[in-house]
C-alpha cells in the first residue's frame, strides 16, 4: 500500500518546482453541505437557489454530481466535491484511475465553478472496513498528483474526520489520536497536510457529546448559551466556555502531540438535529436554531476569534445540512439536521452570512423535549408508508418476525392479533416486538422509513402490542 521511496521522491520534488501555494488567505466565511438523501428534494438548480438565499459562501458535496456542479457554475460560491469511498483502495494503487476521476469528474468543470477542496472520502475511519482506512493517504497522495499533473493548483486536497478518531479529548490538553490509527494512519495523513498547507477537515458535533451524557454537560454549554459555566484546563490554564471550542482544540492538542501544531482545522459538519425520534432528547427547532446561529455568529466574526489554544484563528466551515434528507438510515435527528424543509421553506429563520444580530430573529417555539420522555413507546407502521409499496412492508415484517424468540406469534393464524386481517395492523405489530426485544441490543425503530415511534398505545381488545418504557 505504501508508496515506494522513488515516488515519494518524485513526489517532493515536484512539490519544490512548484510555484509556493501559499494561496489567498481563507476566509472564515461560513458554508453548507449539501447532502441528496431524499425523495423528495428540489432540483439541483433550485438547491443552488435556496443556497444563496441562506447567504452560504461555501457549499459541500458528497460526490462530484455533474448536475450540481453545472448549476454552480458562474456563482461565486466555492465548492467542495468529493472522491466517493468505494474507489478508495483502487485509486490508492493506481495513479492512472486517479488521473482519470480528476479528469472526468473535477477538470469539466473547473473552468466556471470555484471547486476548491477535493475531500477524498468521507469518515473512512468511522464508516469503513480496515483495508479502506490504509488505502486512504495513498489515495490522497494520488489524487493531489493527478491535480498536479492537469496543472490544477487551487485545489486542496483532505479527508473529513468523526471526532471519534481521538482516544481522548478531555481534558483537551489531553486529546489524542486512537492508538490503532495514530501510526500507521494519522501520521502520514498529517505529513501530507503540512506539506500541501490543506487542512484538517472534522466533522464537530457537541450534540451528540452532550447527548451522551447529558447529566454532565450543561446543555447551555453545548449551545453556545452558557454565560456563567466556564472549564478551566488544569494543564494549560485555558478557560472554555463552550464544548464546541473543547472539541476543536482536543484536535489541536492531539495534532501538536505528533509533532504538527500547526495544521489549520476545516469544519466540514457542524449542526444539530431540528427533531428526531420520542426516546432521544435535545432535537428540536428551538436547540438547532440556537446552535446554529451562535455557531455562525462565532465563525464568521471578524476579526476571527479561535478557540483558546489557538486565538484568532480563522475556521472555516460547512454547517449541516441544507435540508431533512428522509433517505438518511438511523435514528430520527439523521433525518432531521436541515436548514430546509425538502420544499425548500426555512425549518426556522437563519442565514449565514453572520451579518444577522441574534436579536433580529424572531422568537423559537419553545423546546419540549430537553428532558427525556418518560413512559412507553410503540414502534408502528409510519403514515406514509400505510399507503406506500405493500411489498416492502411484507419484507420488513417478515424481517422483524424473523429475529427474536416468539416475535410474531400472536399474528399467526388463529393468534390472538390475527384478526382483522390487516398488513398494517401486523406489521405494526412485528416493528413493536421486534423493537421491545432488541432496543437494547442497538435494534431501531426505522425499518427503512416504513416505521416510526409513538407514545399513543396501538392494542386493540385482547392483543396487546409490546412496548419499550423508557
Ligand atoms: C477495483 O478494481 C478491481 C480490479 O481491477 C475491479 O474488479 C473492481 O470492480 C474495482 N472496484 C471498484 C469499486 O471500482
Ligand atoms: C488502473 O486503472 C485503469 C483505468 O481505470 C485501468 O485501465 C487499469 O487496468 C488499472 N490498473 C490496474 C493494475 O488495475
Ligand atoms: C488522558 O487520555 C488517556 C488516554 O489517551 C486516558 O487514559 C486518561 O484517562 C486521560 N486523562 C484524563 C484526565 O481524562
Ligand atoms: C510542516 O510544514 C511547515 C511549513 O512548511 C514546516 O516548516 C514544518 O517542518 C512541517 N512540520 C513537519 C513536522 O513536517
Ligand atoms: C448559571 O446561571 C443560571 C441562570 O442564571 C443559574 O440557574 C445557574 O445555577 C448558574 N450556574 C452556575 C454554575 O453558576
Ligand atoms: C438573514 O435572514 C433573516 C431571516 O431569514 C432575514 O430576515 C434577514 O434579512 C437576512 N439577512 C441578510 C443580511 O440577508
Ligand atoms: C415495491 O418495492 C419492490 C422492492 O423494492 C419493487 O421491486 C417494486 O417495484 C415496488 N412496487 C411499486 C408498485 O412501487
Ligand atoms: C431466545 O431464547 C433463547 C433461550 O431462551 C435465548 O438464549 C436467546 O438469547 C433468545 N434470543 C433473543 C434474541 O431474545
Amino acid at each position: 500500500m505504501e508508496v515506494g521511496p522513488f515516488s515519494v521522491f518524485i513526489l517532493c520534488l515536484s512539490l519544490l518546482l512548484s510555484p509556493a501555494i501559499t494561496g489567498a488567505e481563507i476566509s472564515g466565511k461560513v458554508g453548507v453541505n449539501y447532502g441528496g438523501l431524499g425523495n423528495n428534494l428540489p432540483s439541483p438548480k433550485r438547491s443552488v437557489e435556496l443556497i444563496k438565499t441562506l447567504k452560504a459562501k461555501r457549499v459541500k458535496i458528497y460526490n462530484a454530481d455533474p448536475e450540481i456542479l453545472t448549476a454552480l457554475r458562474n456563482t461565486n460560491i466555492q465548492v467542495s466535491i468529493m472522491v466517493p469511498n468505494e474507489i478508495l483502495i483502487n485509486i490508492s494503487t493506481n495513479q492512472t484511475l486517479a488521473d482519470e476521476w480528476v479528469h472526468t469528474n473535477l477538470v469539466p468543470f473547473y473552468h466556471d465553478t470555484m471547486i476548491r477542496y477535493l475531500l477524498v472520502g468521507n469518515e473512512i475511519i468511522s464508516s469503513t472496513a480496515k483495508p479502506v482506512w490504509y488505502a486512504l493517504v495513498p489515495a490522497m497522495r494520488k489524487i493531489k498528483s493527478a491535480l498536479r499533473t492537469h496543472g490544477i493548483r487551487k485545489v486542496k486536497v483532505g479527508t473529513p474526520s468523526a471526532m471519534d478518531v481521538l482516544q481522548s479529548s478531555f481534558p483537551p490538553s489531553n486529546g489524542s489520536f486512537r492508538s490503532d490509527i495514530s501510526g500507521p494512519i494519522i501520521k502520514p495523513m498529517l505529513q501530507f497536510l503540512n506539506r500541501t498547507k490543506s487542512f484538517f477537515f472534522v466533522d464537530v458535533y457537541p450534540y451528540f457529546s452532550w447527548v451522551s451524557e447529558p447529566n454532565s454537560i450543561n446543555l447551555d454549554y453545548a449551545l453556545f448559551q452558557s454565560r456563567n459555566i466556564t472549564y478551566t484546563d488544569p494543564n494549560t490554564g485555558l478557560t472554555y466556555t463552550n464544548l464546541f471550542d473543547q472539541m476543536l482544540d482536543a484536535l489541536h492538542f492531539a495534532m501538536k502531540r505528533l509533532g504538527f501544531p500547526d495544521i489549520r482545522i476545516f469544519i466540514a459538519e457542524t449542526g444539530w438535529p431540528n427533531g428526531g425520534d420520542i426516546d432521544q432528547i435535545g432535537a428540536n427547532i428551538y436547540n438547532a436554531a440556537t446552535y446554529n446561529r451562535n455557531v455562525v455568529k462565532k465563525l464568521s466574526a471578524k476579526p476571527p476569534v479561535g478557540t483558546p489554544a489557538r486565538p484568532g484563528s480563522v475556521l472555516p466551515s460547512f454547517i449541516f445540512a441544507l435540508y431533512n434528507e428522509n433517505q438518511k438510515p438511523g435514528p430520527g435527528t439523521e433525518r432531521h439536521f436541515g436548514l430546509l424543509y425538502p420544499s425548500g421553506k426555512n425549518i426556522y429563520p437563519i442565514n449565514l452570512s453572520g451579518e444577522t444580530p441574534l436579536s433580529d430573529y424572531p422568537p423559537l417555539p419553545a423546546p419540549e423535549n430537553n428532558t427525556p420522555y418518560k413512559g412507553k413507546i410503540w414502534c408502528v407502521v409510519a403514515k406514509e408508508a400505510m399507503r406506500g409499496n405493500k411489498t416492502e412492508l411484507a419484507a420488513a415484517l417478515s424481517y422483524a418476525c424473523s429475529q427474536g424468540n416468539k416475535t410474531c406469534d400472536a399474528i399467526q393464524p388463529g393468534g390472538i392479533c390475527s384478526r382483522p386481517d390487516s398488513l398494517v395492523r401486523r406489521a405494526s405489530y412485528a416493528f413493536s416486538s421486534y423493537w421491545a426485544q432488541f432496543k437494547k441490543l442497538g435494534g431501531g425503530c426505522y425499518f427503512n422509513g416504513l416505521a416510526v415511534q409513538t407514545t399513543k398505545d396501538p392494542s386493540y381488545g385482547y392483543c396487546k402490542y409490546a412496548s419499550v418504557t423508557l
